[in-house]
């Protein structure tokens, strides 16, 4: 019967515009995550393309799973890696929307330096939160990186709770002079952690990040 055919599609192209209001095609990977303004040097640079070759810029680097995209200017910013080592200061106050894999979860190294409320602040503006190491290899893996700065852990009325607020419970972790008590933040040294003052020197962090699937998907 025609009439319901075209109820169908009245009702299909309906579903499609709230789904994909900026009307980019679909079939993409990528999920929008946030807005963000600490955007980073070392990422490759496409101006006026679509949002879905900028998708395909990140997908044709082998260490890419995310990237940041501005619809006023058609800007894309690509990261390479999972590590940053600058911040673009000339771009401070500019927003792009940050794009990544659906499903992923990740960490993501920034080597530029901050205090600890910023870079918790940070990590939470790239969808996820300070990494917080649980095993001795983890500790390793921090090391090996170079990655002496804060770590998601943080003293709350005499407790160490980890960045998703947990009581933390892996003493062993701890080099055997430390926690001393100097501070409420934590930090890598020597393949252990120690404690440190959250807001004496901006460091270095590592943030975790999970992107998990929304409904919607897709670029939008
Ligand atoms: C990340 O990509 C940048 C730019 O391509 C490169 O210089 C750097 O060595 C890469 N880092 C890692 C850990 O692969």
């Amino acid at each position: 019967m025609r009439w319901t055919a075209r109820i169908e599609g009245l009702l299909w192209a309906w579903v499609c515009l709230a789904r994909y209001p900026t009307g980019e095609a679909t079939g993409s990977y990528y999920h929008y995550i946030s807005n963000i303004n600490n955007i980073p040097s070392d990422v490759e640079v496409y101006s006026r393309i679509s949002l879905i070759i900028c998708s395909l810029h990140c997908d044709i680097l082998p260490d890419c799973w995310m990237f940041l995209y501005r619809v006023e200017t058609k800007d894309c910013r690509v990261f390479p890696n999972d590590t940053i080592r600058e911040l673009d200061t000339s771009m401070a106050g500019v927003q792009y929307r940050l794009y990544a894999l659906h499903h992923t979860r990740r960490v993501l190294y920034f080597f530029t330096r901050m205090y600890y409320k910023e870079s918790s602040e940070t990590c939470q503006a790239y969808g996820g939160r300070l990494y917080t190491p649980r095993t001795q290899d983890e500790v390793m893996m921090l090391q090996k990186r170079r990655m002496f700065g804060f770590v998601g852990l943080t003293k709350f009325t005499g407790h160490w709770v980890d960045s998703a607020g947990q009581l933390y419970e892996e003493p062993s972790l701890w080099h055997s002079l430390y926690p001393t008590g100097n501070g409420n933040c934590a930090r890598i040294q020597d393949g252990y952690l120690i404690d440190c003052n959250c807001r004496k020197k901006e460091r270095r962090f590592v943030c975790d990040v999970l992107y998990e699937s929304s409904e919607g998907s897709s670029l939008g």
